[in-house]
């Protein structure tokens, strides 16, 4: 641990100058627009993992964004880590909102201000400068393959090809991903499961071209306002969702389960502070740990339609949208919530609109084991690192590939992140502190050593 904490804390500065420079690449994987910044990011990701000391380093082409692959085999006899993680990052918008500019990072209270900075280039970061760590001071005491992508933000649709084509190097005993949030690093824990995801997006159309609403208002039905309808009639009264059969396949948690959940630390006061709200919101007899790590969601993602330029323009649109997103948990199945909603959505539109439900992407919800060598491995190393038991939580966000890896690849996951929810991920000025970004690389290199101990 001595030597883990000397080699840190020698190499504090070109640690972070080296993250500043893998933060500065916008990219986005949304926009097309960043293509040669993706490129570049891949490259400079498979750089840094050369110089930490991969054997071999290689840029994957894919249909979309390619996955920097590396990995350092010291031994075929000894356990692997498959460390995954992603290099593209989140849209900034909306621009105007940030302090100081998304991808010139900036420190600010000891926080590293950047689209990025904690989702996850940070996060999978630490990693790399664990690795160099490792390798320097001769502590490397398994096998590690890196799986960097480039396509999470945007459904990782190219990724399961990948993985179902290279089985063989991918062969790992355990995948370890630090994507998620910790409570605090007064309060370290560790998720064991994540949401999985059914994205739709809804059109509703009524007249055949925008109509001047003096003139038809009152007379045709009009989009914007039967969306509206539609979208606020999928909750009832106490939050719970309307499509029929939502719930049907819902594991219900224990009496036992939901306590231990619930003795997490949480502070709603604290909580309704940070966000500036007066009143949480959710579903009933469920608290605000159980709604966003262990209930299934429905929420509207962005809506729009008719005029929304400046000033007052009198029209009665013939489109309206929305994208909504549902968030699922274990036993529900992404294919068959969509349908579900698709089915739902048309049942209820009125014959004055047309409706059309396009899917987008979706994911699978997983639980990760408690009882498992790998996780054992993580408290230990927590422990050690931190001087406290990690507290087992449920993360409300979703990392799709984590389903697939365990039915393509047989292999578990260890959800070892280190962000803070209030991290601002996916918002205007993100940021990761210093403070977690240095403990995940102490942690790590534990992490490594109890797990191929404890494989013994
Ligand atoms: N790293 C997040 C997921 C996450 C964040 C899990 C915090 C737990 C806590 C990931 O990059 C992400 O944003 N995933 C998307 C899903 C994806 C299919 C676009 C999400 O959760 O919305
Ligand atoms: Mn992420
Ligand atoms: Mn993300």
């Amino acid at each position: 641990m001595q030597e883990i904490r000397r080699y840190v804390s020698d190499n504090k500065q070109r640690f972070l100058e080296e993250l500043f420079e893998l933060l500065r690449f916008p990219s986005v994987s949304a926009d097309p627009k960043y293509k040669a910044d993706m490129l570049k990011t891949a490259q400079y990701v498979a750089d840094k993992l050369k110089t930490a000391g991969a054997d071999t380093v290689e840029i994957c082409p894919t249909a979309g964004y390619p996955i920097v692959f590396g990995e350092k085999i010291i031994d075929r006899s000894l356990p692997t880590v498959l460390v995954y993680g992603h290099y593209d990052v989140q849209p900034p918008d909306p621009i105007e909102l940030w302090h100081t500019p998304p991808f010139e990072p900036t420190i600010r209270d000891e926080k590293i201000y950047a689209r990025g900075s904690c989702d996850d280039k940070g996060q999978f970061y630490m990693h790399v400068k664990a690795f160099e760590l490792m390798m320097k001071i001769n502590s490397l005491p398994c096998n590690v393959k890196f799986m960097i992508e480039g396509e999470e933000e945007v459904g990782s649709s190219n990724l399961g090809i990948f993985v179902s084509q290279n089985k063989e190097r991918l062969k790992a005993d355990v995948v370890l991903i630090s994507d998620t949030s910790m409570i605090g690093l007064e309060n370290p824990s560790l998720e064991t499961g994540l949401r999985g995801l059914s994205y739709v997006e809804v059109e509703v159309t009524g007249p055949d071209r925008d109509l001047h609403s003096g003139v038809y208002g009152g007379a045709v039905g009009n989009p914007a306002t039967i969306l509206a309808k539609l979208i606020a009639s999928m909750h009832d009264e106490n939050n719970h969702i309307t499509i029929p059969g939502f719930y049907d396949d819902v594991l219900e948690l224990s009496e036992q389960e939901r306590d231990m959940l619930n003795r997490a630390p949480y502070n709603e006061s604290e909580y309704k502070v940070d966000l500036k709200v007066d009143e949480l919101w959710g579903e009933k007899g469920y608290t605000t740990l159980e709604r966003t790590g262990t209930r299934p969601t429905l929420e509207v993602n962005g809506i729009w339609g008719g005029y929304i330029g400046e000033g007052a323009k009198t029209v009665l649109p013939s489109k309206a949208y929305a994208k909504i997103s549902m968030r699922l948990v274990p036993n529900q199945q992404s294919d068959k919530i969509t349908k579900l909603f698709k089915d739902h959505f048309e049942s209820i539109a009125p014959k004055s609109v047309k409706v059309k439900v396009t899917p987008h992407h979706g994911g699978e919800p997983v639980v990760t084991p408690t009882d498992s060598i790998a996780f054992k491995a993580a408290q230990k190393a927590i422990f050690e690192s931190f001087g406290k038991e990690p507290i087992p939580t449920r993360g409300g966000g979703s990392i799709p590939i984590v389903a697939l890896f365990e039915k393509e690849l047989g292999i578990k996951t260890v959800l070892m992140g280190f962000g803070l929810d209030s991290d601002n991920l996916h918002s205007p000025n993100e940021k990761f502190d210093l403070a977690n970004f240095y403990k995940g690389i102490e942690t790590i290199p534990l992490f490594f050593r109890y797990f191929a101990e404890l494989s013994k």
